[in-house]
């Protein structure tokens, strides 16, 4: 697979795309929406991928109604149509780092940054709403840490760098994700 970065006319390594992993509620696609705005570069997200391609029905329908190993069937190939794209900012589903092929994709795909933060908030921003399926258990408090636990060192396998937005606005997370993709793949994003 091709490498991430590819250097420009100077030599240095830039990143084709920024993607954002990490767990639901880590605030993935609402700081992606402000990078792309900032960057101009092309919003993309993974469940919307999936969900369009659904015919518009909701994540935690189509889980319903298909089960959990279609829907990760579905958002592989999401992942596998940004092949070759490039300018683009990707938010993920949390759960996209459990298919050793889709660890290897995301990679290939550019600066892989893990947007994370304490259980506390992170308990406090999914119970917002009933999006996500897989905390339609019992103990959903129980279903997340036990998520996180099995997880984090996915994420940390995957990802160039980490941010924790525990206590901090989408903008500044916005701003901490391109100072970190800046150190790492310099003159990645120019803005
Ligand atoms: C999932 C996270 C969700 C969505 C689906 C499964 C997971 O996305 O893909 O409900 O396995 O953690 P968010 O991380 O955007 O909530």
């Amino acid at each position: 697979m091709r490498p991430a970065p590819s250097p420009d006319a100077e030599g240095r390594q830039r990143a084709a795309n920024l993607v954002l992993i990490g767990p639901m509620g880590a605030g993935k696609s609402s700081v992606a929406r402000l990078l792309s705005t900032w960057t101009g570069w092309r919003g993309v997200d993974t469940d919307g991928w999936v969900r369009r391609e659904q015919g518009g029905l909701p994540i935690a329908e189509i889980f319903a109604a298909r089960g959990e190993a279609f829907f990760r069937d579905r958002e592989s190939a999401a992942l596998d149509s940004l092949r070759h794209r490039h300018r683009l900012i990707v938010a993920t589903g949390g759960g996209i780092v459990l298919r050793p092929e889709n660890r290897e994709r995301l990679r290939a795909l550019g600066a892989v940054i893990w947007l994370t933060a304490e259980e506390d908030v992170l308990f406090e921003r999914v119970s917002r709403n009933q999006r996500r399926p897989l905390l339609h258990t019992a103990d959903p408090r129980a279903t997340l840490v036990e998520l996180l636990r099995a997880r984090a060192p996915l994420y940390r396998s995957c990802a160039h760098f980490a941010v924790d937005t525990s206590r901090k606005t989408h903008a500044g997370v916005a701003r901490e994700v391109l100072d970190g993709v800046e150190k790492i793949f310099p003159g990645t994003v120019v803005n």
